[in-house]
């Protein structure tokens, strides 16, 4: 048993294997089940309220202050201070957006926008990212790699780019992420492999190279970044004053932050820093819809840990037998084996949380309101919203109640799908989106065309008025 106040503990009841904070593993090397990081809360100054972390607003000359994830390092204490890795991440904010609440269907002042996408490298995956570089350098990495569909590889690119403490490594599906993404990582400095394949490929290939290169593995199955995933979580609250909402509704693709939610809202109970843990929903795209076919067709639960592993065993060997590929406009979450599967029925059990699919139809069209209530998402982010909508339709979320949409990546990660949106008009698809499959839009913002000349760029303005 380690002797430190946190440790890595498998998620599998029937295992619970431990191991020391300095071992790196990707999975149990009993069991092969994730592992969670755990802390002996017993040892450590955890705050008697989640007020006592406003404290820290008038220190913020302190870099660990400063991060919106660090300063609820009380309750992520893996770390000690000097070793923590951070740029600034974690500065977002809680929006309401009253337009977005008429889109949904909820009253005035109750839909609430989480912009992850105002993070350092323009999506959530700093929080967890910050702390995967603090691992990694715990353990002396000279290297990290993961694989992404876009956002995971930015973020690890902006880490090795600005701290200079280790090379970077990403494994992208070739061609198939947004351009805005790909940049990214080229531009931050990471040697980025464009492998023949999509993620599920990629993520595969780099889990071999890590494992037989002893390089660190930044994907979502590190216990350690979905410690930071934690943060937007207080977040939230802290925008709302520490009250709880009534519903968190986020995208699923690997399923990294819904699992994270689960465990940011499981450890705040036992330690009695909320009374109340909301709802959660996750919501996948029709296109890559593993968790909305498990958990709603199968009835796949958490069941204390007891999950029915032949049911998704088969789930996924049909899978391959029909070689099913994910395939989405929400590129960001064109997943279909999403790692985190049994963190995330966890997190639903913790939750009492449902699954819904939404169409790309009506992820572009959710993420057109959201873009013109300002800020603006990624089309992945906008399944948010778009399954807010839906949960609202079905009676299933309540007018009075408060919703908080987690927009997990930013608008010009890729302005292909905007630009090619808002040049559609009903009837008449921009090609590249109707090759895509998409059918209708509802929201479009078309560019005008206009001759070079006063009286007729007047008369267009007057036509507006
Ligand atoms: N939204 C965005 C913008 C994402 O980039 C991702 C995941 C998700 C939602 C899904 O989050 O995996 O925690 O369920 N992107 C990963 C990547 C897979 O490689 O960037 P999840």
């Amino acid at each position: 048993m380690p002797t430190n106040s946190a440790y890595q503990v498998c998620i599998n009841p029937t295992c619970r294997k431990t191991f020391d904070v300095q071992e790196v593993h990707s999975g149990c090397p009993a069991c092969g089940n994730l592992l969670d990081v755990a802390y002996d809360w017993n040892k450590l100054p955890v705050p008697k309220s989640l007020r006592d972390f406003e404290a820290r607003w008038s220190t913020q000359q302190n870099p660990l202050d400063y991060s919106g994830v660090w300063r609820f390092r009380d309750l992520l204490r893996f770390a000690s201070d000097d070793q923590i890795v951070t740029i600034g991440e974690g500065q977002t904010q809680l929006r309401p957006s009253n337009s977005v609440a008429k889109y949904v269907g909820v009253n005035d002042g109750n839909l609430l926008l989480q912009y992850e996408g105002l993070n350092p490298s323009g999506s959530f995956k700093d929080n967890g990212m910050t702390a995967a570089s603090t691992h990694a350098r715990m353990v002396g990495a000279k290297m990290t790699a993961c694989a992404s569909t876009g956002n995971t590889s930015a973020s690890l690119a902006i880490y090795g780019g600005a701290t200079g403490l280790f090379d970077v490594a990403v494994f992208v599906g070739s061609g198939k992420i947004a351009f805005g993404k790909l940049s990214q990582a080229l531009d931050y400095g990471a040697a980025t492999l464009q492998i023949q394949g999509d993620f599920d490929d990629a993520l595969k290939q780099v889990r071999d190279v890590c494992a037989r290169e002893k390089i660190y593995l930044c994907n979502s199955v590190n216990p350690f970044r979905l410690e930071g995933q934690k943060s937007i979580m207080y977040r939230v609250l802290e925008g709302l004053n520490w009250e709880a909402p009534d519903w968190i509704v986020v995208p699923g693709g690997n399923l990294g932050n819904s699992s994270a939610f689960g465990k940011a809202f499981a450890e705040m109970k036992e330690l009695g820093l909320i009374k109340r843990v909301p709802r959660l929903a996750v919501i996948n795209a029709a296109g890559a819809n593993t968790l909305h076919q498990l958990f709603n067709q199968q009835s796949v639960r958490w069941n204390d840990g007891h999950t029915d592993d032949a049911k998704i065993d088969t789930f996924f060997a049909e899978m391959d037998r029909d070689n099913r590929r994910a395939s989405t406009l929400a590129t960001a979450i064109e997943i279909n084996r999403p790692v985190n599967l049994k963190k995330c029925l966890r997190a639903l059990a913790v939750c009492d949380g449902v699954v819904r699919e939404v169409s790309d139809d009506d992820i572009l069209d959710a993420k057109a309101k959201v873009g013109a209530g300002g800020f603006g998402c990624e089309p992945a982010s906008a399944a948010s919203v778009a399954g807010a909508k839906l949960l609202r339709e079905q009676g299933i979320i309540a007018p009075s109640e408060r919703v908080v949409c987690i927009l997990t990546g930013h608008q010009l990660k890729d302005p292909n799908a905007t630009v090619g949106y808002h040049s559609s008009r009903p009837g008449e698809i921009d090609e590249k989106l109707k090759s895509a499959g998409i059918t209708e839009v509802k929201f479009p913002n078309r560019p005008i065309q206009v001759a070079n000349d006063l009286e007729k760029i007047l008369s267009v303005l007057r036509d507006l008025g």
